[in-house]
């Protein structure tokens, strides 16, 4: 209904209902936001660092079929916050993996430009400085739980290297960890890694004073809670996520604020409010990808590993924030269907990523009072943004979808994607 209407307004009525929108703002921003903010260790080996959001859309043309969308169709000059009308352009309903929008890199992407390279933070600070580079969304459920999203932005994913080949390149990544609090104090903390991730008690993470410390992974950005070696499975093959205490970045001194509040028709997004009338709200509407469409096998660039359709070098760029299952009931995003259990220890640093105590969590504390069933429908991506929506996404979520390590067997995911 809403999408309906959107379609039907001219573009300038909407750039200026955007404007709008953006000159309400936040009465302000609780000191918990930032008090018990997650810092992120880089990896020690990390180069495609945290990056600008706005230099993502300076340094890409929106595509359509591999074509650039007409520049009398583009807001001139695209950016932050008339980001959303792209998807009047792609025709973009409430189903994501539908919007056929690529902001795609304008020079070759596998020549690695160094925009790619994203911000060292300020070794003192660990701000980026000059690159805004970490959105930071709160959800008010009530009853004094409200969700705190730290999304993190880095404009290049590199992909796992098995054995020489690299599987899993894709321009933009959007990786989050979202801290639950209760009465002002935090609960609980998600990280996200690949297309699901891991939760924690806040108790049982590592702090720099009160700040919960997490690591983010070489190339990929997954989020663990410890430094070391991290396997898991990509078409049958171990492949190792490494984290280690690199650069610190601090992702709330140069960070986007807002509010979010989901509209109580489950089908439909709902409004962020930005902490100034500066800050840029209409890119959180976008439905479309933060980087490049999967090249097809014929492209020299792209390589289908073992011609099986599993997993490739390149791989489509993520969905943005609003796929981050936003109004989520437990910590975990609802969407994978998994049981949301919440650690209260450390895995041990070093080795396997497979949970060393787990307790089920069940109690009212760390889920919300009301929930009852699934959240939001905007679900299909909640872990990370590492590559793709979701198992059920286009077929550029066949490498992740193996790493689901759910009793899915690689044949059975293979017959996952071929009815897909
Ligand atoms: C995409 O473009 C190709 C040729 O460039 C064309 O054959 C194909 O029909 C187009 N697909 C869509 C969905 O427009
Ligand atoms: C909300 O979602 C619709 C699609 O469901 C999209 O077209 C629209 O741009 C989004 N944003 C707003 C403010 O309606
Ligand atoms: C990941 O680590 C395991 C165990 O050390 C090793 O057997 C495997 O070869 C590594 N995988 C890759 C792709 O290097
Ligand atoms: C993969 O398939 C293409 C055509 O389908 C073929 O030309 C190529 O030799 C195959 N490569 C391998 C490694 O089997
Ligand atoms: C959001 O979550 C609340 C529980 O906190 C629930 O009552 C509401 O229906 C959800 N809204 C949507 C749009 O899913």
């Amino acid at each position: 209904m809403r999408f309906f209407v959107a379609i039907c307004l001219s573009l300038e009525v909407a750039i200026a209902a955007a404007r709008l929108e953006n000159r309400q703002t936040l009465a302000n921003i609780p000191d918990f936001v930032t008090k018990y903010a997650p810092l992120v260790y880089l990896d020690e080996n990390e180069i495609y660092l945290p990056s600008d959001i706005q230099a993502q859309l300076t340094n890409t043309y929106p595509a359509l079929n591999f074509t650039q969308l007409p520049k009398a169709d583009v807001p001139s000059p695209l950016d932050l916050s008339d980001l959303e009308q792209l998807n009047i352009q792609g025709n973009c309903g409430e189903d994501f993996d539908a919007c056929p929008i690529y902001l795609t890199s304008k020079i070759n992407a596998a020549t690695y430009p160094p925009w790619l390279n994203g911000v060292l933070p300020d070794p003192v600070t660990g701000e980026t400085v000059g690159a805004t580079s970490c959105a930071i969304i709160l959800n008010d459920h009530g009853n004094g739980i409200v969700d705190v999203y730290y999304m993190y932005f880095y404009a290049f994913n590199l992909g796992d290297n098995i054995y020489g080949q690299l599987l899993g390149n894709h321009v933009g990544d959007w990786e989050h960890s979202m801290v639950r609090f209760q009465n002002e104090l935090p609960i609980s903390v998600w990280l996200s890694q690949h297309e699901y991730g891991q939760a924690f008690t806040y108790d049982a993470l590592s702090k720099q004073g009160v700040r919960p410390i997490i690591y983010s992974a070489l190339g990929g950005h997954p989020n663990y809670a410890v430094p070391g070696i991290h396997s898991r499975e990509v078409a049958i093959i171990l492949v190792n996520d490494t984290t280690s205490a690199g650069p610190l970045w601090d992702p709330t001194l140069s960070a986007y604020f807002y509010s979010y509040t989901p509209f109580s028709d489950e089908n439909e997004n709902g409004t962020f409010v930005g902490s100034e009338g500066t800050t840029p709200v209409g890119w959180l509407n976008f439905e479309g990808r933060w980087g490049d469409e999967q090249y097809p096998d014929s492209d020299p660039r792209q390589v289908n590993y073992l011609n099986a359709s599993i997993a490739w070098e390149w791989e489509t760029g993520p969905t943005g924030p609003l796929d981050k299952d936003l109004n989520r009931t437990d910590v975990c995003p609802s969407a994978s269907g998994t049981p949301c259990v919440t650690l209260t220890v450390l895995p041990a640093s070093s080795g396997s990523s497979v949970p060393v105590t787990i307790t089920r969590t069940t109690s009212t504390q760390s889920s919300v009072p009301t929930g009852t069933g699934g959240g939001s429908s905007r679900s299909s991506s909640a872990g990370s943004t590492g590559t793709s929506t979701g198992a059920a996404a286009t077929h550029t979520g066949a490498a992740v979808s193996l790493n689901i390590n759910i009793g899915l067997g690689l044949w059975g995911a293979v017959v996952a994607l071929v009815i897909l």
